[in-house]
């Protein structure tokens, strides 16, 4: 695995799964900062999103994970952001390849979707997996 700096966040509809998370980031030693929320209290997502954007875009992590009810304000939100390419992911085949093919730097759950071992399934398989490069490059290039 690369060396991993990764930026967590949700909103209240994606709260349980992001404790959850940091708890499997924990158990693999994996480096990361939360950037909220820390209650179960109603806020709003786009917030949160850009938070963890900025993480990204500025280099201090290299990785993102965003967490709400559906996944996808979070990644409408996320994506908005120059250099963000944000992938909701309920499967794990999607999930890799969208680190394979697309280079992803965030990943999309919804919480109100999908059950929460999948949820930790997809994380692992997609911080696991790399970038192939290539042909695929040129692609992401031509997007960037
Ligand atoms: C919050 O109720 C919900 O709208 C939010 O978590 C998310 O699903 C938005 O896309």
């Amino acid at each position: 695995m690369e060396d991993l700096k990764v930026v967590i966040g949700s909103d209240h509809g994606g709260f349980h799964y992001k404790e959850s998370i940091i708890e499997y980031l924990k158990s693999r030693n994996i480096d990361f900062v939360d950037v909220g929320t820390y209650t179960r209290e109603s806020c709003d997502y786009p917030e949160i999103a850009k938070l963890a954007a900025q993480k990204i875009t500025s280099g201090e992590c290299n990785r993102g994970i965003l967490i709400c009810g559906t996944g996808i304000g979070m990644s409408i939100a996320a994506n908005k952001v120059r250099g963000i390419r944000a992938a909701l992911c309920g499967d794990t085949y999607s999930a890799r390849v969208s680190r394979a093919h697309n280079n992803a730097n965030i990943l999309c759950l919804g919480e109100r979707v999908i059950g929460e071992h999948l949820a930790l399934d997809i994380t692992d398989i997609w911080l696991k997996t790399g970038f192939e490069g290539g042909r695929h490059k040129r692609r992401v290039d031509m997007i960037e």
